[in-house]
C-alpha cells in the first residue's frame, strides 16, 4: 500500500485538468448551493436574504458566494489570503509576499486557464452579471475588523475546518451580527472519508489510516462534539444538520469502521456539517 507523501506536481496537474474538465459543474454547485442556502434560511426564520448586509467569511479566491449574494445584498467578503480580485501587478506583488509563491502560481494558473468557463457559466446560471466591484478584504476570522452590530447575516463555506481557533470566531460572528442576525455555515469534518483534503488520496479515508500523513493546508481536526460544544457556548438558537454521503457509507467497510472505532459512523460518512442559528 500507498505510504502518503504530500501533494505532488503531478497531483496538482491532475487536479486542474479536472477543474477544467468540470469548470461548469463547480459553477453549477455553487449556485446550487447558494439558492439552498436562501431557501434554508427562509424554511427555518422566515427570513429572506434581500437587501441585507452580508458577510463572507472565508471567500476564497473564487469569491462565489459574495458574488452571488451581491446580487440582491450588500456583501463583504474577507479571506485570510490576499484575493485576486484585481488583477494588477499590486495585487500579483502582495499575493506572492502574503500567500507566498505556490499558492501564487496556483491563483495564477486558475485565473488564466479556468476561471473564464467558470465565471461564465455562474453569470449564465445566476443570471447576473459578475459585479465589477466586489467588497473583498484580507482579514483573519477570528480578528473581523467590522464594527459590533454590523452584518443580518454571516456565512461561511468550507473554511471553518481551516481556522486555527474556532472558538475566537465564532465569537466575532456573534459580535458582527445585528440582534435577531442568522448565520450559516458549512464545514467539512476532518473525519469524513475526504476530510483530509488530499486531492489524490490512496485509499477512502486514507487521512486517517495512514498514522503518518500530512495535509498540504492548515486543518484543525475538530470533532463533531467539540463543534457543538462551540457554537452551543456562544448562541442559544443554533441547529447542527448531519446528512449522510451514500458513496461514504457504501465504501466504508466493517475492516475500515474496525480500525477507525474511535469515530462514530455518522462522523465518517458525512456530508459537510451545516450550523445554522441566530443571534
Ligand atoms: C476551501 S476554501 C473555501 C472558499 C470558499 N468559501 C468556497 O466555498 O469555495 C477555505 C478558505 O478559507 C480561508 N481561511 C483559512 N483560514 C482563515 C482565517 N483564519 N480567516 C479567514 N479566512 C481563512 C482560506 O484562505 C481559503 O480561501
Amino acid at each position: 500500500m500507498r505510504t502518503y507523501t504530500r501533494s505532488s506536481f503531478f497531483d496538482y496537474l491532475k487536479l486542474f485538468k479536472s477543474q477544467f474538465k468540470f469548470s461548469r459543474y463547480h459553477a453549477n454547485t455553487a449556485f446550487y448551493r447558494y439558492k439552498n442556502i436562501k431557501k434554508k434560511i427562509f424554511e427555518e426564520f422566515k427570513f429572506d436574504l434581500t437587501d441585507k448586509k452580508i458577510l463572507d467569511i472565508g471567500c476564497g479566491q473564487r469569491y462565489q458566494y459574495t458574488y452571488l449574494f451581491s446580487k440582491n445584498n450588500n456583501v463583504v467578503g474577507i479571506d485570510l489570503d490576499v484575493i485576486l480580485v484585481k488583477h494588477d501587478v499590486r495585487t500579483c506583488i502582495s499575493i506572492i509576499s502574503k500567500n507566498g509563491i505556490n499558492r501564487f502560481l496556483k491563483t495564477l494558473f486558475r485565473a488564466l486557464f479556468l476561471d473564464r468557463t467558470y465565471y461564465k457559466e455562474l453569470e449564465r446560471v445566476a443570471k447576473t452579471k459578475k459585479p465589477r466591484e466586489i467588497k473583498v478584504f484580507q482579514m483573519n476570522a477570528e480578528e473581523i475588523k467590522f464594527h459590533d452590530n454590523t452584518f443580518d447575516f454571516v456565512l461561511s463555506i468550507l473554511s471553518f475546518e481551516h481556522f486555527k481557533n474556532v472558538d475566537k470566531c465564532v465569537a466575532e460572528i456573534k459580535r458582527v451580527l445585528k440582534k435577531g442576525g442568522k448565520f450559516y455555515i458549512s464545514i467539512d469534518l476532518f473525519s469524513k472519508m475526504r476530510g483530509g483534503h488530499e486531492i489524490n488520496p490512496s485509499r477512502p479515508w486514507n487521512h486517517l489510516l495512514d498514522k503518518n500523513f500530512k495535509s498540504d493546508v492548515f486543518l484543525n481536526k475538530l470533532r463533531l462534539d467539540d463543534y457543538k460544544k462551540i457554537f452551543l457556548s456562544h448562541f442559544q438558537n443554533v441547529k447542527f444538520i448531519c446528512s449522510e454521503n451514500p458513496i461514504a457509507r457504501q465504501l466504508l467497510t466493517t475492516e475500515i469502521k474496525q480500525e477507525l472505532s474511535d469515530y462514530t459512523e455518522m462522523e465518517l460518512v458525512m456530508n459537510p456539517l451545516i450550523v445554522i442559528g441566530e443571534k
